[in-house]
C-alpha cells in the first residue's frame, strides 16, 4: 500500500469515528452555555453543581434531556447521552450522587417522546426555581 493511499485511509476512518461527547457539547451546548458551562444567568443557567445536586430526585433525571436545548439538538440518542453523561462528570462531580449511573441512549430516546414544552415549571415542581 502506497504512502498516500495510508494516509486518505487514515483520514477516512478517522472522520467517520463518531464526534466525542465534549466534541458535541462545543458545537450543540457551548453556543448557549458556553465552553466552560457557566451559562450566562439569568438567561442561560450554569451547566455546574447544581445539575448534580437535583439527580436526588428521580424525576429530574429525564429533565436534563428532556430540556429543549438538549432534546432539539441533532444528535442521536447515544450521542446525547454521551454528552450530558459528560458533562455530568466534568462540571458536576462534587454534587453527583454516590450512586449515580450513567444515563442510557434507550433512557434517552424515552425521555425524548416527551420534550418539555415549558422545562422551568416542569423544573420548579420537581425541583425548584432558577431564583431559589
Ligand atoms: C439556544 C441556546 C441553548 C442551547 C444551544 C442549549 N441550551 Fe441548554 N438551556 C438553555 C436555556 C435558555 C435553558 C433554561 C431553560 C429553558 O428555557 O429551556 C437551558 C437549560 C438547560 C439545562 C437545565 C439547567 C437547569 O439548571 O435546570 C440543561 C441540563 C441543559 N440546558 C443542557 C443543554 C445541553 C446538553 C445542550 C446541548 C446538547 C444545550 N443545553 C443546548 C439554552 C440552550
Amino acid at each position: 500500500m502506497g504512502l498516500t493511499f495510508s494516509v486518505i485511509l487514515l483520514f477516512i476512518s478517522s472522520s467517520v469515528q463518531p464526534a466525542s461527547p465534549r466534541i458535541n457539547y462545543l458545537l450543540y451546548c457551548s453556543g448557549c452555555h458556553r465552553v466552560t458551562g457557566e451559562g450566562k444567568p439569568p438567561n442561560v443557567p450554569t451547566l455546574h453543581d447544581e445539575l448534580g445536586r437535583m439527580l436526588s430526585v428521580p424525576e429530574m433525571r429525564s429533565y436534563l434531556v428532556r430540556i429543549p436545548g438538549a432534546t432539539q439538538a441533532p444528535l442521536s440518542d447515544a450521542e446525547l447521552a454521551d454528552v450530558v453523561n459528560w458533562l455530568l462528570q466534568e462540571f458536576n462531580a462534587d454534587t453527583l450522587p454516590a450512586d449515580f449511573q450513567n444515563l442510557s441512549a434507550e433512557e434517552v430516546t424515552e425521555a425524548r417522546k416527551n420534550a418539555l414544552m415549558d422545562p422551568i415549571k416542569y423544573r420548579t415542581k420537581y425541583w425548584k426555581s432558577y431564583e431559589d
